[in-house]
């Protein structure tokens, strides 16, 4: 099903009983995030909010703010149109399985021939209401020398007063999400980009933290394609087009989240998920092309001329505050918007977080994929206490000696899976979803020196605990029954289990 706007999508949520309205004023600097919190953590992630007067510096803006959207499992399938996610990675499995690839790469060239295959690609279009609104910034002034910090910034936006003005980044309602953020963040931006060798576009979702009303960070992290793309603009100096959207399908957020692999267009898995072509518009000011039914669209430049800037603090996934690093600037061209724009946002931090749903529909959709390279696979799980990649239980049927560590060793090396910092591989009759099941398994069925591995590889950037930033070590631990040949000498015990029929006449005596 696809989504003509943002604001449609949450109208879905209503009629689905998965919104809740606040009609009352809440501050977007803080006060937000304690309420979308709150929600966040409730048993399942709580409902989707709509803050329909958030505040900015203590006036009311003009559009309203909807946050925790994809923050369930029922609200992730109701955005890409299904009953579950499970449902959409069956049926993409399927349209792979037609044509079984012999490696990975296959896979991953199989993919994009799939998705091709239903007609996802992206379209041209001429006009788009993510351009009602078009307002166009002169030249910048000259660049501050040295660069003011971002808390000098905040008390200048202090004195805000107007949010009925054309909408710059000062008068949106962008959250500071935590009390030692170093200034508001687009939680939920969608950036946009191109590398300069092919063209092939990239649509990632990385932070944006505002720095002025023409300025802000851009916090591509080192290993990801944008970051790619990037490079190669510094090499050769040339100024890098950048565009960032918020809203439109939610369908477009996911699939900025998505690992895909560098090269495969976001637009044509989000064309695919949505069983209809995106629909795409040319930014006003810069040569890249925007959903034409987003809700808010940044266009600007990143210059390679320009020294890289410090981002942050910002409260993060990890539920630490990522310290101030360096990163580039991003300055604003224009601002276009939809008259009727929702604005999206999230929060990260302690775990729970909307973004546990998020990562986990990746998981699943993208599950067929590593069980075309990796047959024993039954399931993959990301608890939410990794936060993503940090931890990992597999389960796998095996039929061979060291068979676990094949995998451990198969999954570092796939996209971003090469994060994972501790990976426990099981047996298939492990339920991976089941994190109690899973320690129980891993505390009965192992010797701890005879079954991990270290190994060492490139980190999240994100990672406080690696000595360096971005290189870090890995723990692999084989948590199946073992097999002779895998240093276990004596017989290995059968896991207790209750007779079926014993069970089945306890049942209809005393009932479940
Ligand atoms: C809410 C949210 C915020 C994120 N913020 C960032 C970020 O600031 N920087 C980053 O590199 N990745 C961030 N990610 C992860 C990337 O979106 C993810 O790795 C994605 O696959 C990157 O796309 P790419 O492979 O096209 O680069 C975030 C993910 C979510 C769900």
């Amino acid at each position: 099903m696809a989504f003509d706007s943002f604001g449609d999508f949450v109208q879905q949520l209503d009629r689905a009983g998965e919104l809740t309205r606040i009609t009352q004023p809440v501050a977007t600097e803080l006060e937000i995030t304690e309420l979308a919190d709150r929600e966040m953590k409730q048993p399942g992630g709580g409902k989707a909010l709509l803050i329909e007067k958030p505040t900015v510096n203590g006036v009311v803006s003009p559009f309203p703010v909807a946050i925790n959207t994809l923050g369930s499992h029922r609200r992730m399938a109701l955005s890409l149109g299904a009953n579950s996610v499970a449902e959409v990675a069956a049926e993409l499995g399927a349209l792979m399985k037609a044509k079984p690839p012999t490696g990975f790469r296959e896979a991953l060239k199989l993919l994009g021939t799939a998705l091709d295959l239903r007609h996802a690609k992206p379209k041209l279009v001429k006009a788009g209401p993510c351009q009602e609104v078009i307002h166009k910034f002169a030249a910048p002034p000259a660049r501050p020398e040295p660069w003011p910090k971002a808390a000098d910034f905040q008390s200048a936006s202090g004195n805000q007063q107007s949010a009925s003005a054309s909408p710059t980044l000062l008068n949106l309602p962008i959250l500071r999400c935590w009390p030692l953020d170093g200034g508001r963040f687009l939680t939920l931006p969608c950036v946009v980009t191109k590398d300069p060798d092919t063209g092939e576009r990239n649509v990632g979702m990385y932070r944006i933290q505002i720095y002025d009303d023409r300025t802000t960070g851009m916090h591509w992290q080192l290993q990801k394609v944008a970051a790619r793309h990037g490079r190669r603009y510094y090499e050769t100096g040339t100024r890098m087009p950048v565009a960032i959207f918020l809203g439109g399908d939610p369908v477009f957020t996911f699939a900025a989240t998505a690992p895909l692999p560098d090269g495969l267009d976001e637009f044509l898995l989000a064309g695919y998920l949505r069983k209809k072509s995106v629909e795409l518009v040319r930014c006003a000011t810069c040569d890249l092309e925007v959903p034409a039914n987003a809700d808010f669209v940044i266009e600007g430049y990143i210059d390679p001329a320009e020294p890289l800037r410090e981002e942050g603090p910002f409260g993060d996934h990890t539920g630490y505050y990522t310290l101030p690093e360096p990163y580039p600037v991003f300055h604003v061209t224009a601002i276009t918007h939809r008259k009727d724009a929702v604005y999206p946002a999230t929060i990260v931090g302690i775990p729970p977080m909307e973004d546990f749903y998020i990562g986990g529909a990746s998981v699943k959709l993208f599950l067929p994929i590593f069980k075309m390279n990796f047959p024993e696979i039954v399931d993959i799980a990301l608890p939410a206490e990794g936060v993503f990649h940090n931890l990992v239980f597999v389960s796998i049927r095996k039929t061979y000696p060291m068979q676990a560590y094949k995998i451990m060793h198969g999954l570092w090396g796939m996209g971003q899976m090469m994060f994972s910092k501790y990976l426990v591989v099981v047996d298939d009759d492990v339920d991976v979803h089941n994190t109690s099941e899973v320690l129980f398994r891993l505390c009965a069925n192992t010797d701890p020196q005879r079954d991990s591995l270290f190994t060492k590889g490139p980190s999240d950037v994100l990672d406080h605990a690696t000595s360096e930033i971005a290189i870090g070590s890995k723990l692999g631990i084989d948590a199946t029954k073992k097999l002779p040949g895998e240093g276990f000498k004596r017989p290995w015990p059968p896991l207790i289990k209750m007779d079926a029929a014993v069970k089945a006449k306890v049942e209809k005596l005393f009932g479940k």
